[in-house]
């Protein structure tokens, strides 16, 4: 049975039940826990969290879930993938365990001629948490099967959380024995052989913290008992259509056979190499797919959080292919059987095409220059060990070349042990987790003092319903108080100076948000006390938090809340945001879909876009794009926002922003009928009240993505007048009109070169013909010539220039010795040259600069005849001096 199949029976199985057909959400939904969706479950966490009522009391889905702890796993067990599909059918409140036990055992065991999976029930066991009686007798009732047919597990096994503070509770599952080939009768921990395919979990509980599978704390019940079922359906993909494991069904396997004609390697070749190989294989499948999917769903590679798990991915799926022996540009060739796959169900992987592979593929380029460069670096090293007799690589260079060089761990230590060397991985773990703590404690100072939701928890259950956000329609709202957070956690009142986070039933206050930055202001309250707004984040859904400290008086909860948004900061931020949608849409004008929005940051009166591009933008595009979005500011088009259905978003051509759920209202905000967008901030009215967008320039910001900054407003005029009363001033002080400055300019720097050459020239003659004078003037040291010399503002060069010149001019045969000193910028170079009779005599250069060398904080050294030096200390040149004749008198003064 294909997985095509596989889906269309599950969905109709519960659409006949009663349940809503409900797509799939984006990988991405906003969850501050969580960085991928990780379970069927997850969009309608707010549900069983009694957080937003459910519009339905059943649901069915086909969710797309990524999980990534157990990368390192993928390939080597039958069934971990990193991303997968999770078949699940919900009650908010409904039906419970019974019915959801009936509903799972009828689609599993009901034969396929009718509909069903047609699994043998003499195969199947189910399992039920520890103690959970009630579960037992219900499996009884409804299969009719014995009592030690139904196995007791424990918290490991039969208990279900997010693996984050959330909603869970015990599970029962429904195991495949797949035979004494795979593991010994009874032994349910062998999970090969006792394949769990079916998760029921009887969501009851809230946990406020999950520290392992075993250990977690339940702080209480959920409003309501639901019922969360996950069916994985590669799981049942590969148990149906007789394959040994998830990497090889139909949606999967026509990537390795690909790879398999790629490398002219066999999959299945058995045999210790073979294995290695399949593994190969299997990790290339699994990594193609789940980039892809996460690339689609608006993931760009990078080297934090979501960005990284991608640029892992993907590297390691090119990583394999070249252990596999494939050196060529892997993924063009790879991905689009996994698109042609995978597309049939989620279309859009056909649509943003270009985006996709763009930006996957840019991606392997880049790797290909980093394995070219760390490898050099990593050559460097080892050969730097082995010279010093070692045997093992530091952490440190590990993690430099992962940090630096984007050089993969696992590729380190593999490269090392082929060159017989271990790798200190403790040292490089250590390294890796104080980044990652740093990385933490930098998000966790931007979104909040409070990053343990549990305080926002707390004021959150309190409310009751979500805050309501008026700030589309007024910057001036009535509402009252409703909690107030401090770095104690929650309390009823707060005094004149404390830093506090301030929770309003209704607000006009914008947070943090689709790259707009928070809104600032005052909040007046009933009782005279006085608040300043400096910050505004929704750090859990439904939730508004601001950011605030206690001007006067005393903040209490439930006391009458007056908020005053500031109007200029809140115009200036909507300018820059309106802006940033026509920047976007002007540059898919001009360079296509592919240039899709990666990120912003619209601030007051400037923003920043990003967007993905395989090379630089050119001037042309970037002056095109410019006057485009300003002809239609002065076009005057009203901006205006709807909500609809996503679909209906679509279908009118909005740009599809990620992380919306699927089936969602969405609110699309137009700039005329020209730029359509979803997006939840706030806007201009019309764009002409943008006045003009100057665009400052385009730079990469990393592999495929380019940034655009950018200036709107009173901010853009303010800079281009700017621009205009400097180049009036050049063009008064150069005498010249502003269209021949260029000219000018390129004639005035052509003119000062060869002006200072000529000085150059002059320099050099000047001391050459000093040279004679000094030569002149030399002091008699017994048989010796003596000239010790400073000159002021001349170096290295010229000083040894002057120095020969006047060993050249000393009478020949008599013995003579030059030293001259020169200082530049607090810099002091020495060079002595002693000629032919003086060395006879023992007088050395060499000796004489390491004679006056420490004297000017330096040192240097050269032969008999010519030596140098340098120093740093220019206090003491005259001592220096005085020393030449000293010593030379010292060593031939007899
Ligand atoms: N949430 C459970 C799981 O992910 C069942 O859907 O296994």
């Amino acid at each position: 049975m294909d997985t095509a199949e596989i889906r269309r029976r599950f969905v109709s199985h519960f659409e006949n039940a009663g349940h809503t057909a409900v797509p799939s959400a984006s990988l991405l939904l906003d969850d501050p826990n969580l960085l991928f969706v990780n379970a069927g479950m997850v969009p309608f966490k707010p549900y069983f969290l009694g957080q937003e009522t459910p519009p339905y009391d059943r649901a069915v889905s086909i969710q797309k879930c990524v999980r990534t702890p157990d990368i390192e796993d993928v390939g080597k067990t039958t069934r971990h993938g990193t991303f997968f599909e999770m078949c699940g059918n919900f009650s908010f409140g409904d039906y419970f365990k019974e019915g959801a036990i009936e509903l799972g055992w009828d689609l599993v065991t009901k034969p396929i001629a009718d509909g069903g999976f047609g699994f043998a029930e003499d195969k199947l066991w189910p399992t039920v948490y520890d103690d959970d009686a009630e579960a037992v007798e219900l499996w009884r009732k409804v299969t009719g099967l014995p009592d030690d047919r139904i196995v007791r597990l424990g918290r490991k096994e039969n208990y279900w959380s997010m693996g984050v503070p959330g909603p869970g509770g015990p599970c029962s599952e429904i195991l495949i024995d797949r035979g004494p080939d795979y593991g010994p009768d009874g032994d349910f921990s062998a999970e090969d052989r006792y394949l769990e395919f079916w998760n029921l979990v009887f969501m009851q509980d809230e946990l406020s913290a999950v520290r392992s599978k075993e250990d977690l704390d339940i702080s209480g019940s959920l409003p309501k008992k639901n019922i969360d079922t996950g069916m994985g359906l590669e799981r049942v993909a590969y148990l149906l259509q007789g394959k040994q494991n998830m990497y090889e069904i139909d949606v999967m396997f026509p990537v390795i056979e690909k790879a398999m004609e790629l490398t002219g390697r066999r999959y299945g070749a058995g045999g210790s190499e073979g294995h290695t190989d399949d593994v190969r294989f299997r990790v290339v499948a699994d990594h193609v797919r789940s980039s892809m999917m996460l690339i689609s769903d608006g993931v760009t590679p990078g080297n934090e959080a979501r960005g990284y798990v991608l640029r892992r991915l993907l590297r390691r799926a090119v990583r394999s292919m070249r252990l596999l022996g494939f050196e060529d540009r892997a993924l063009p060739e790879l991905l689009p059987i996994s698109r042609d796959k995978m597309g049939e169900t989620y279309t859009e992987l056909h649509r943003d095409w270009e985006r996709i592979s763009t930006v996957a593929y840019a991606e392997e380029d880049a790797f290909r220059q980093t394995l070219r460069a760390g490898t050099a670096i990593f050559d460097l090293a080892t050969t730097e060990v082995k010279q010093s007799g070692g045997s093992q690589l530091s952490g440190d260079k590990a993690f430099s070349l992962h940090d630096t060089y984007g050089f993969p761990i696992d590729l380190t230590l593999e490269m090392a042990a082929e060159q017989g060397l271990s790798v200190d991985e403790e040292g490089f773990r250590r390294l890796m987790g104080e980044q990652r703590d740093r990385a933490k404690a930098d998000a966790a100072a931007k979104k909040g003092q409070h990053r343990d939701a549990s305080a926002y928890r707390a004021v959150a259950d309190s409310l009751g319903s979500p805050v309501e956000f008026t700030g589309y329609a007024e910057v001036v709202t009535e509402g009252a108080v409703r909690g107030i957070v401090t770095a104690g956690g929650v309390t009823e009142a707060a005094r004149e100076g404390d830093e506090i986070e301030l929770v309003l039933d209704r607000t006009p206050f914008y947070a943090e948000g689709g790259g707009q930055l928070a809104d600032q202001g005052v909040i007046e309250l009933a009782n005279g006390a006085r608040v300043e707004v400096r910050d505004v984040q929704s750090p859990i859904t439904g939730l508004i938090v601001h950011q605030a400290r206690v001007l006067s008086g005393e903040v209490t909860v439930g006391v009458g809340a007056h908020s005053l948004v500031d109007v200029e900061r809140r115009r200036s931020i909507s300018r820059s945001h309106t802006a940033t949608h026509m920047v976007h849409k002007a540059f898919r004008e001009a360079l296509g879909d592919t240039a899709t929005q990666a990120g912003s940051e619209n601030s007051p009166g400037r923003f920043r876009f990003d967007f993905s591009a395989t090379g630089s933008v050119p001037a042309s595009v970037m002056t095109d794009v410019e006057a485009r979005v300003n002809d239609l500011v002065l076009a005057d088009l009203s901006v205006h926002a709807e909500i609809m259905t996503q679909d209906e978003a679509v279908k009118s051509g909005a740009m599809a922003l990620f992380g919306e759920k699927y089936g969602d209202e969405v609110r699309v905000i137009s700039v005329g009928d020209w730029a359509r967008e979803l997006c939840g901030g706030t806007h201009a009215g019309r764009s002409g009240q943008l006045g003009v967008i100057k665009l400052l320039g385009e730079s990469s910001i990393g592999s495929g993505v380019r940034r655009v900054e950018a200036l709107v407003g009173g901010d853009a005029y303010r800079f281009l007048a700017r621009e205009h009363v400097l180049v009036a001033q050049l063009s008064e002080a150069l005498k010249v009109k502003p269209e021949q400055l260029p000219e000018r300019v390129n004639d005035i720097v052509e003119r000062l070169r060869s002006a200072e050459k000529e000085i150059e020239k002059v320099r050099v003659q000047q001391l050459l013909d000093a040279g004679a004078e000094l030569a002149a003037g030399a002091e008699q040291v017994g048989p010796v010539k003596v000239v010790a010399h400073r000159v002021d503002g001349a170096a290295g060069g010229d000083v040894r220039q002057l120095a020969l010149d006047v060993r050249g001019r000393l009478p020949g045969g008599e013995p003579g010795v030059v030293v001259v000193i020169g200082v530049a910028d607090g810099k002091v170079s020495v060079v002595a040259a002693a000629n032919d009779a003086a060395r006879e005599r023992g007088v050395s250069a060499n000796a004489l600069v390491g004679a006056v060398g420490p004297l000017v904080g330096g040192r240097g050294g050269g032969k008999d005849d010519v030596a140098q030096g340098g120093g740093s200390d220019p206090s003491r040149v005259d001592e220096a001096l005085a020393l030449v004749a000293a010593e030379v008198g010292r060593v031939a003064g007899g």
